[in-house]
């Protein structure tokens, strides 16, 4: 366990003992969809870790679905599995307990109404007040065609909407929606959390989807008095805090980018074998702004974060989860494609228009999607309502440096950054 995990635990400790009114039952009741999501398990994790002495006060509700003919229950005891280099064994079969008897699963599909969740688990999650209720479920996809915008609109926009209907029938505490620091859409320059304007152009529908459904959430909040928190996270990157470091459930944004270069060289050389050793050299120009960066933070730095709001019964609404400091666009780019060992690149200002076809296979897809965020100018993510959280559970998020850098893409390829071949 990490000295800042130590000194986290020791806080939330105080926190319960000064009996804060969201925590002071006697048991805490959590509810949480998208547990299974890649910020949702680690907040998970960070929940059993807190109260890993005390799981007797900890109710656990998760509400998400059955994937690929495997259970809620099945899928959550797997992903627990990777909290053995967190916990000790037997803190780690208590846990694994915990959530064979202890937890209470509802099978719930984020875009059918409430009322379609069956008739015991709604009385389950009516039976007492819910401390937390933390929303995370939602699609991230970048793509701009009809199907995605339906779909965006169904899952993020309708979907929270459902929540919000759900807990109209619960006793809630208080609402915590995880939204995006892209919200802000194209604005740059300082970027405060409760920044919201609609009326500008936005990269992509899913920034917008996150922003109206953020808006309905504040909308919810001060027409029904039931408190709800915002949170809004930059790109999230794996583990640089909690064993194993680097760890990461998925592999888009960055990843993704990487992944292209892979998948590319995969096709040139004709095969997966010896893919890291072999060098590849690729022509082609990469549009970025040689002076900017982007801003990653590590997932479980945002999960602690996040719980440590709720636990300090902070009186704020609006916070964004974010790094301190932007990672350099000319220090992570090279970085990957060495990581994939991909040669003969270059980078360029503007998108050229002369394509060669590496270059516009490139920019197709993955380049028209990236290419805006990896040229913006400076978004300066304001954090000043959460710094007084941070100081009292003397959390810092690591800075995401090249060598913390080497280590997301170290893990990431001991996955071969989520590419499926033979
Ligand atoms: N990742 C980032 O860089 C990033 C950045 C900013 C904000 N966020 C926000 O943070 C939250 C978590 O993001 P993430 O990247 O960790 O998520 P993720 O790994 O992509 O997982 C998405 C989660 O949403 C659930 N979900 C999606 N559609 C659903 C549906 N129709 N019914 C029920 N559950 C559904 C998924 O359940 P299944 O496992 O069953 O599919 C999964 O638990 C999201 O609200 C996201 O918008 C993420």
């Amino acid at each position: 366990m990490s000295d800042s995990s130590t000194s986290i635990g020791q806080q939330s400790r105080t926190a319960l003992s000064q009996g804060s009114p969201a925590i002071s039952s006697k048991k805490t009741r959590i509810a949480m969809t998208g547990a299974t999501s890649l910020l949702g398990r680690n907040l998970l994790f960070e929940i059993f870790k807190e109260n890993i002495h005390d799981l007797d006060r900890l109710e656990l509700i998760l509400l998400g679905r059955a994937k690929e003919s495997q259970a809620l229950r099945d899928r959550v005891r797997e992903m627990v599995c990777e909290m053995s280099e967190m916990v000790s064994p037997d803190e780690l079969s208590h846990i694994l307990d915990y959530c064979a008897h202890r937890v209470i699963y509802v099978d719930s599909e984020l875009t059918e109404p409430y009322t379609k969740i069956d008739s015991h688990s709604l009385h389950q999650l009516q039976r007492a007040p819910i401390d937390f209720f933390f929303h995370l479920a939602a699609i991230s996809n970048f793509r701009d065609t009809p199907a995605v915008r339906e779909l965006l609109h169904r899952t993020n926009i309708e979907g929270t909407l459902n929540t919000l209907e759900l807990i109209r029938e619960l006793k809630v505490g208080e609402y915590c929606y995880t939204g995006s620091a892209y919200v802000c859409g194209t604005t740059t320059g300082k970027i405060y959390p409760d920044y919201i304007n609609l009326d500008q152009p936005f990269h992509n529908p899913y920034e917008l989807s996150k922003l109206k459904a953020e808006i309905l959430v504040r909308e919810f909040g001060t027409a029904t008095g039931v408190r709800c928190r915002i949170f809004r996270t930059s790109t999230i990157c794996g583990r640089l805090i909690e064993p194993p470091l680097g760890g990461v459930s998925k592999y888009d944004v960055f990843y993704g980018w990487a992944a292209f270069w892979l998948r590319m060289k995969a096709s040139v050389l004709g095969g997966w074998s010896d893919i890291y050793t072999r060098p590849c050299a690729l022509d082609a120009r990469i549009c970025y702004r040689a002076a900017g960066g982007f801003n990653t933070v590590p997932v479980d730095f945002a999960a602690k974060a996040m719980y440590q709001v709720c636990l300090q019964n902070d009186p704020g609404q609006s916070y964004h989860l974010v790094n301190d400091q932007e990672t350099p666009h000319a220090m992570h780019i090279p970085a990957m494609l060495n990581t994939v060992n991909v040669e003969g690149t270059s980078q360029c200002e503007t998108i050229p228009v002369d394509l060669n076809e590496t270059e516009a296979a490139y920019y197709r897809v993955l380049g028209k999607t990236f290419t805006p965020y990896m040229t913006s100018a400076p978004m300066d993510f304001d954090t000043d309502s959460i710094r007084s959280v941070l100081n009292k559970s003397r959390l810092r998020c690591p800075p995401v440096d090249a060598a913390n850098f080497q280590i997301l893409m170290e893990f990431a390829k001991q996955h071969d950054f989520g590419v499926e071949h033979n």
